[in-house]
C-alpha cells in the first residue's frame, strides 16, 4: 500500500498536446497543464511527426515548471515519476519519455512507463477537479442530507467494462483488477476518432473532426441513413465502410449539382450553387457553418458511430457482469455517445470530464500510482514503444 499523499509528476507526449501533471495519491490532481498544438497542425488537416516533436521539445520545459509550481515544495514534494512510454509517435514519445527519466535519475526517484491507453481508462479514478479527495469524508457524514455524491469520487469496483474511444484506438476491454486487462473486441480498420476526422474532412468541417461533426449536427435529425457494421457475434468495431458511405454521399450530391447548373459562361448563381458549403467534398483546414445536407450527413454519421459503440459497450457489460462501464480517450467527449450510453446502460456509465478525456497527464499519473502500488518500477534502458499494446 502506497501513503494517501503518494505524489507523481507525470509527462505526456505521445501525440500533439504536452501535458505535465501533479497528482497525489492517485486521485487528486494538484496541477494538470496542457498545452495544446491544434494550432500548429490545422493548417495540414492532420497531426505532422516532425512538427509535433519540435514543439514537445519547446513546450515540456514551461509545461513542467507550471505543473510543479502548484506544490509549496516544489520537487521536495515529489515522490516519483512518471511519463507514457506507448503507444504513440515515436518521436513525440521520446520528448517526454526521456525528460521524464532525466529527471528522475538527477533526483534519485522511481521511475515509471505508463501504458497511454490505460491510461486514458484510469482518468475514470481521478477526481474532477474542485471536488478535491478531501472532503469526502465530511460530506459523507452529511449524506442522509445532502444530494447523492457524483459516482465520480467513489472508486470503480471490478469488473469493469471499458470503452477505449480515441483517436488513434478504439477498443472494449475487461478489466478484472488493477493491471489484469483482456481484450475483448476493437477496430478492424479506422478508430472511432480517427473515422470522425476523416468524415469531418470529407464533409468539409475541418479538423479535429468529433467537435466539428458534434457541432454540425446539432439540430439536424433526419432526411439521411448511413450503415453500420455491426460484425454480429463480436466485440470488434469497423468504421471504414461509413466513411466511404460519407463520400459516396458527398459525391453523389455533387454529382447532382453539377448536372443542375447550366453550362454557359454566364450562368447566375442558382439556388443550388447558393446553398453549397465552398469546399464540401475537398479536404478542408477551415470550418464554416455546414449546409443542411451536411448538416444531416453529420447527424447520421455520428448516429451511425454512436449505435454500435453503445451496443456493444451495454451487450459487454451485461455478458460480464461489469459493475460499470468506463468510458476512455478523445471520442468520450462527444455528448451524444453519452447521452446514449447512459439511457441503455443497465450499469452505471462514469465518464471523466472533457478536460480529463481528452490527452492530458493527470491520467497518466493515475494509472501510474497502480503501477507503483503493485511494486513495479522501470529501469533507465525503458524506451518508446509506438505500438504498446493493452491486451490481448
Ligand atoms: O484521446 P485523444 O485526445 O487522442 C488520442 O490519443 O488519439 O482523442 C482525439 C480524438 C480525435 O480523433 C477527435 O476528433 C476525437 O478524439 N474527439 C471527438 C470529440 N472530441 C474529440 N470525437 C467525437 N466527438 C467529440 N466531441
Ligand atoms: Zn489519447
Amino acid at each position: 500500500m502506497l501513503p494517501n499523499d503518494f505524489t507523481i509528476l507525470a509527462v505526456e507526449t505521445s501525440c500533439d498536446e504536452t501535458a505535465a501533471a501533479v497528482v497525489r495519491g492517485g486521485r487528486e490532481i494538484v496541477s494538470n497543464v496542457v498545452a495544446t498544438q491544434l494550432d500548429e497542425h490545422r493548417r495540414y488537416g492532420g497531426i505532422v511527426p516532425e512538427v509535433a516533436s519540435r514543439q514537445h521539445i519547446l513546450a515540456l520545459e514551461p509545461v513542467i515548471r507550471q505543473a510543479l509550481a502548484a506544490l509549496p515544495g516544489g520537487w521536495g514534494d515529489i515522490h516519483a515519476v512518471a511519463a507514457t512510454y506507448g503507444p504513440g509517435l515515436a518521436g513525440a514519445l521520446l520528448t517526454g519519455l526521456n525528460t521524464a527519466k532525466a529527471m528522475a535519475w538527477m533526483r534519485e526517484l522511481p521511475f515509471v512507463g505508463v501504458n497511454h491507453i490505460e491510461a486514458h481508462i484510469y482518468a475514470n479514478w481521478l477526481v474532477p477537479e474542485g471536488r478535491g479527495t478531501r472532503d469526502e469524508g465530511r460530506e459523507a457524514e452529511h449524506s442522509a442530507t445532502l444530494a447523492p455524491q457524483p459516482a465520480s469520487l467513489n472508486l470503480p469496483d471490478f469488473p469493469l467494462v471499458a470503452l477505449v474511444v480515441s483517436g488513434g484506438h478504439t477498443m472494449l476491454v475487461l478489466l478484472e483488477g488493477h493491471g489484469a486487462y483482456r481484450l475483448l473486441g476493437q477496430t478492424r480498420d479506422d478508430a472511432a476518432g480517427e473515422a470522425f476526422d476523416k468524415a469531418a474532412r470529407i464533409m468539409g468541417l475541418g479538423f479535429p473532426g468529433g467537435p466539428a461533426i458534434q457541432q454540425a449536427a446539432a439540430g439536424a435529425p433526419g432526411g439521411v441513413t448511413l450503415p453500420r457494421a455491426w460484425l454480429r457475434d463480436s466485440y470488434d468495431f469497423s468504421f471504414s465502410g461509413l466513411k466511404t458511405a460519407v463520400l459516396h454521399q458527398v459525391q453523389e450530391r455533387q454529382n447532382r449539382e453539377t448536372r443542375v447548373v447550366p453550362r454557359t459562361s454566364e450562368r447566375k448563381a442558382t439556388q443550388t450553387e447558393r446553398r453549397s458549403p465552398p469546399n464540401a467534398g475537398i479536404p478542408s483546414a477551415g470550418s464554416h457553418v455546414p449546409d443542411r445536407f451536411i448538416a444531416q450527413l453529420a447527424f447520421a454519421f455520428q448516429e451511425s458511430v454512436v449505435d454500435v459503440l453503445t451496443t456493444k459497450a451495454v451487450d459487454a457489460a451485461r455478458a460480464h457482469g461489469a459493475t460499470a462501464i468506463l468510458v476512455a480517450g478523445g471520442v468520450a467527449a462527444n455528448t451524444r455517445l453519452r447521452a446514449e450510453l447512459e439511457r441503455r446502460s443497465p450499469v452505471p456509465v462514469r465518464v471523466p470530464p472533457i478536460s480529463l478525456c481528452t490527452d492530458n497527464a493527470a491520467m497518466i499519473a493515475a494509472a501510474a500510482f497502480y503501477r507503483f502500488a503493485d511494486g513495479r518500477q522501470d529501469g533507465w534502458e525503458l524506451d518508446v514503444r509506438p505500438n504498446l499494446k493493452l491486451a490481448y
